[in-house]
């Protein structure tokens, strides 16, 4: 085993509140050995009915901080922010900055979808980044789009489980019971605290895509790329290649791996 050369610099990660958590949870999954300082801009949220003038202020100030933290890397766990502000602040700052949408939509890009639903915030669903990206790299797939304006801030009240939720999922989720959708990418990192909900109402026909998985994988293989993650690396050769090892134990180890021939 080789363990590559480590950046032990922390990663960045913001939202306006609890939402980003979500991404949180998932960063650390993927990345166990990386340092992570999260900024939860409570004192400005909801985001997600603010202009976006003010949206890209509140990016800045964010990415400063965490900035002055001394971070390798910024990862906006916001659908909003990401939406509005991500093309501006990339081009401003010298240090990579990773939204919620690219790497979501590359991970849907080949499978076969003919429908895909969108949940976010009013000032995500308004911005059509999402319709945007996907029809970049699936024009033909179609897209429906559904602003739920007060779903983060139930989430925010921790309210994820009660009445008040199951009826507001109830009603944003309707347009998806009319028109089904093969995929349904929740745009807000707060809605993934609802995943239970949506699937009851939706069953499980439709695919339910949690943003932070997505960033989580796309950040690893950032990192891993630029050698700044501390992600070891196993190296497997094979005397002879003529064998079932790799199938073996690619499902004994629950990962792809790679094998090489040794030539001795
Ligand atoms: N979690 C955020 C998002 O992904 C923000 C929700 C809000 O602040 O309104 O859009």
């Amino acid at each position: 085993m080789r363990v590559k050369k480590m950046d032990t610099r922390p990663i960045g990660i913001f939202d306006s509140g609890v939402g980003g958590i979500t991404v949180f949870s998932e960063i650390v999954k993927e990345l166990p050995n990386e340092n992570i300082i999260y900024l939860g801009d409570t004192k400005q949220f909801p985001y997600g009915n603010k202009s976006r003038e003010t949206i890209i202020e509140l990016a800045k100030k964010n990415i400063e901080f965490l900035i002055e933290k001394d971070v390798k890397a910024i990862v906006i766990a916001c659908g909003t922010a990401t939406s509005q502000a991500l093309e501006i602040v990339q081009k401003m700052y010298n240090i990579q900055i990773i939204g919620i949408i690219e790497p979501t939509v590359l991970s849907l890009k080949d499978k076969n979808i003919k429908r895909i639903g969108v949940m976010g915030t009013t000032g995500t669903i308004k911005s059509g980044s999402w319709e945007t990206e996907i029809k970049k790299f699936m024009p033909n797939v179609e897209v429906i789009n559904r602003a739920c304006p007060i779903l983060a801030q139930i989430a925010e009240e921790g309210w994820t489980k009660n009445e008040i939720a199951k009826l507001t999922i109830e009603e944003y989720v309707k347009v998806f019971k009319e028109k089904p959708v093969d995929s349904l990418i929740l745009g807000c990192t707060h809605y993934p605290l609802f995943t239970d909900l949506i699937k009851q109402e939706l069953g499980e026909t439709t695919e339910i895509i949690n943003t932070g998985k997505k960033v989580a994988r796309y950040l690893r293989d950032n990192l891993k790329n630029r050698n700044e993650c501390s992600i070891p690396t196993y190296n497997f050769y094979l005397t002879d290649m003529e064998s079932s090892f790799l199938k073996v134990a690619s499902n004994l180890l629950e990962k792809e791996i790679k094998i090489e021939k040794a030539e001795i």
